[in-house]
């Protein structure tokens, strides 16, 4: 049986393991099953070891640990390297590697909204303004997510040092005051964790965006399915796109690193939860 986990603090309410199960189940893989398990961060040294000892086959690694397990691998790949942060071990070759499928996962969502619209992606984004609202863990995966692509890169976040710490890895991009009134742009993305809490309101001013359905709204968040954020761009006349399909999406790739299989993410799937 070769196992892999999903490892977090907080982990109860982790839909890892739903999914990958399910993909598990619907593509044959009897000899895999996939378990979440809440640890500590002393204990990340242990889930390490059992890797290389091939104990366990490989993890998913989740708040907070996405940045803290670094220091512990043998090799990272491109995207893990430039936003410090992984989501995905496997070894290779003896060498323990860390993935971050968070960065892809993003950027296929953005993609399948500018195939709906019969464009390509680099199209759809060429000289778009793209306001980015917070700086943390996730955050740096969604700026690099663009980094193809000709689109002009707004960061805000309440506490503008941790911005400005952005700033110094992504030069490119314009870092502007917390404040009510933010330049209106063409996609306006949600990092924060603002809509956890159904009641959360995160207090900016979109006034400029009243009635426009070319601007995009986009919330990392997947529960609630609407925060506030969604909710008010929705009422605005705006598009709205939640985190559930990038949460899809970087578990499928990182199905895809385990067993080389990319699953489909079809109605069934996105059903399930
Ligand atoms: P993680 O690194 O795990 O993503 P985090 O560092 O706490 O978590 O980041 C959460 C993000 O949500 C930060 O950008 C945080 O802003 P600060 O850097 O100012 O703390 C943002 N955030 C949390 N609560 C917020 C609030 N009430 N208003 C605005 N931003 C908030």
């Amino acid at each position: 049986m070769k196992k892999y986990l999903v490892i977090g603090n907080p982990i109860e309410h982790s839909l890892s393991p739903l999914i990958h199960n399910f993909w598990i189940k619907k593509y044959g893989l009897t000899d895999i099953i996939y378990e979440k398990m809440k640890i500590e961060e002393k204990d990340l040294i242990n889930i390490v070891n059992k890797i290389k000892n091939n104990e366990i086959a490989g993890a998913n690694v989740t708040i907070p640990f996405k940045k803290k397990i670094i220091s512990l691998l043998d090799g990272l790949d491109n995207s893990a390297k430039l936003t410090e942060s992984v989501n995905t071990l496997v070894l290779i070759n003896k060498k323990l590697i860390g993935f971050n499928t968070d960065e892809i996962g993003f950027l296929k969502t953005i993609e399948n909204f500018s195939t709906e619209k019969k464009v390509s992606l680099s199209k759809f984004l060429n000289e778009k303004k793209i306001l980015i609202l917070g700086a943390g863990g996730v955050t740096p995966s969604i700026i690099s997510a663009f980094n193809n692509n000709n689109v002009k890169i707004y960061l805000s976040n309440r506490t503008k040092d941790k911005a400005n710490m952005l700033k110094q890895k992504f030069n490119h991009i314009e870092i502007l005051d917390w404040e009510k009134k933010l330049p209106t742009c063409d996609i306006v993305i949600n990092t924060t964790s603002v809509g956890l809490k159904e009641n959360d309101n995160i207090n900016l001013n979109f006034e400029n965006y009243n009635n426009d359905q070319e601007k995009l709204f986009y919330d990392l968040i997947y529960n609630p399915k609407e925060t506030n954020f969604l909710k008010e761009a929705r009422l605005r006349g705006n598009k709205t796109i939640n985190g559930k399909m990038m949460f899809l999406n970087q578990a499928a790739e990182a199905f895809k690193i385990w067993t080389n299989i990319l699953p489909e993410i079809d109605n069934e799937t996105i059903g399930l939860f």
